[in-house]
């Protein structure tokens, strides 16, 4: 599937550059050309000549190289490739990219992309966990950036969390899935996913068990099919895949917001697991046992998302998918609430505890369209998502 691609890599400065010279001998391995750019930082840790040699071609160091402008423009040098990696990607090199900074010839080829970007973080896990990396992951994720990783595991500088680049062989597999060629190519996907969470106060909030788990499934197939997925989630207990565009929020308010301000889709499918209700008078500060009895909670309806995009009178998706979670008569309730919501297809499904399914691996589902009901056997998450990603393929191409 790499065969014939262009990356464009950009080698940051990080104990984990080494991994960055087996990363271009496995991608040339699998027929990928690949162009390095080191960073300044990056060539104290492996040199251009290991590059060079390896990815047999000319590596990139500075911006303002008269040779280099005069065989390629930087302009040109970042729309040449057909991906452009940061492997590794420092907290450095995120945060320049989050602010658009332009003063190297790494971030300078960034900010001049007009092509998908794949970044591996990399770097010591308290730089990770500091608020502002995580500020620039989600700026960056919002930007459309691909992120792979980091891992959790020991660390070069002596300490243990996440931060660690991620293994090639996972890279790899991030850059295939960005480059699929799928039936979905040039289509885009709205995904929900997830719970929502809805405060209380600022340290409590009213929550589910939904695990995100066939949410993120259905994504990660639908972008391997080539679709180009914004992928709205709550709180999951997995991390989005690094092929969506991932846009997190906490309640069903900003979900909606959320799900509004994507771009145009050809499809949307509601996987969440959308709280029916929030707190009203929720507190701004912590609410305290003042001995002046038990709080009184007052609650207002959620906006119903699949329903309001199922009925958007301009710019509805072609195909809305909903899902249906039901402890009982699950067909002829979620049948029900496909005509009353007013979406095309919807995925029903028994949660009730004996299942298992409700946080488990495996489920088993009903597509319910105008064809009818079509009960499939029950199969893993992934597998449900992958069959249901090339039914939406059928139907929209
Ligand atoms: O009404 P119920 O919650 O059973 O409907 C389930 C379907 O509707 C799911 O597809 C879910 O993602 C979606 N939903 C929604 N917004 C809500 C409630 C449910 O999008 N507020």
């Amino acid at each position: 599937m790499l065969a014939g691609k262009h990356i464009l890599l950009i080698v940051g400065g990080g104990i984990a550059a080494f991994k960055a010279l087996d990363l271009v001998r496995r991608l040339r391995e699998r027929g990928a050309r690949v162009t390095p750019v080191l960073t300044k930082a990056g060539s104290e840790f492996v040199t251009p000549l290991s590059l060079s040699a390896l990815s047999a071609a000319k590596v990139y160091q500075d911006l303002f190289n008269l040779t280099d402008e005069a065989e390629m423009g930087h302009i040109e040098l970042s729309r040449a490739a057909d991906l452009i990696v940061v492997a590794p990607a420092t907290a450095d090199l995120m945060a320049k990219m989050a602010g658009g900074l332009a003063n190297d010839l790494a971030s300078t080829l960034l900010l001049a992309t007009d092509k998908r970007v794949l970044i591996a973080p990399s770097m010591n896990v308290r730089m990770w966990d500091h608020p502002a990396t995580q500020r620039n992951l989600a700026t960056l994720q919002s930007d459309g950036v691909l992120v792979v990783g980091p891992n959790e595991g020991d660390m070069a500088c002596g300490e243990y969390g996440p931060g660690r680049m991620a293994e090639v062989l996972e890279i790899i597999e991030g850059i295939t899935t960005a480059l699929a060629d799928g039936p979905l190519k040039g289509r885009h996907i709205l995904v929900t996913s997830g719970p929502t969470h809805e405060p209380i106060d600022p340290v409590r909030y009213i929550a589910n068990r939904s695990s995100g788990a066939q949410g993120t499934a259905i994504a990660e197939a639908l972008a391997g099919l080539g679709a180009d997925v914004t992928f709205v989630t709550g709180p999951a207990d997995i991390p989005p895949p690094a092929s969506v565009h991932a846009v997190r929020v906490q309640t069903a308010r900003q979900m909606l917001e959320a799900v509004q301000a994507a771009p145009a889709a050809d499809a949307a499918v509601f996987a969440a697991a959308v709280a029916d209700w929030h707190v009203v008078n929720a507190g701004d500060s912590k609410i305290k046992k003042d001995g002046s009895g038990l709080p009184t909670l007052e609650f207002a309806e959620n906006p119903d998302i699949l329903a309001t995009v199922s009925q958007m009178k301009d710019g509805r998706p072609r195909l809305v998918v909903g899902f249906a979670a039901e402890t009982d008569d699950v067909i002829a309730h979620a049948t029900a609430k496909r005509e009353r919501k007013g979406c095309d297809w919807i995925v029903a499904n028994d949660v009730s505890p004996e299942t298992g399914i409700m946080g488990g691996t495996e489920n088993a589902v009903t597509l319910i369209s105008d064809a009818g009901a079509d009960s499939w056997p029950r199969m893993t998450k992934d597998q449900v998502a992958r069959q249901l990603a090339q039914r939406i393929a059928e139907a929209i191409t």
